[in-house]
């Protein structure tokens, strides 16, 4: 199949709207992944933890309208669920505690893009491997450790 029909297909089989996703356009969208230093968390005795979230809009934008074209479409990840493995300070012991912080670091960057989220699982001191783009059924199985 040639390119051009490849693109006509894609077009045409959703509702006959074609969505052009600009590199602006990613740039609008938080990224999937997010990364503290392993390394440096570790040697501060801090909790090293992988925690998902599920994206909700705090108004009508752009970048709402981009994840929920996200959501669609079958060439482009699902941009509604983000990961971030974050270093949380010790004194920071309970799951309540952990989840309140993780959140509220979170939101600080997202409400620019009025986004707010909230913690759907988090689980602590597993070295990550963001390899795979995990699946929900992972995530689900280890969280269950966390008590
Ligand atoms: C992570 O932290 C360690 C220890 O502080 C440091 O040596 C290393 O350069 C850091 N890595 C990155 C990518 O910043």
């Amino acid at each position: 199949m040639g390119i051009t029909l490849l693109l006509i297909y894609m077009c045409t089989i959703y509702l006959g709207f074609c969505h052009v996703i600009t590199d602006e356009d990613y740039a609008l969208l938080p990224p999937l992944y997010e990364m503290d230093n392993y390394t440096n968390c570790k040697l501060q005795k801090n909790a090293y933890c992988q925690v998902s979230f599920t994206l909700k809009p705090l108004q009508n934008s752009k970048t709402w309208e981009l994840i929920q074209i996200s959501k669609k479409e079958k060439f482009m990840f699902s941009r509604e669920v983000i990961h971030r493995a974050v270093c949380i300070p010790g004194d920071y012991e309970g799951f309540e505690d952990r989840k309140a912080f993780v959140e509220s670091k979170i939101n600080e960057k997202l409400k620019p893009l009025y986004l707010s989220t909230k913690a759907d699982d988090i689980v602590c001191s597993v070295k990550p491997s963001f390899n795979l783009p995990p699946s929900s059924n992972t995530i689900q199985s280890i969280s269950a450790k966390l008590a």
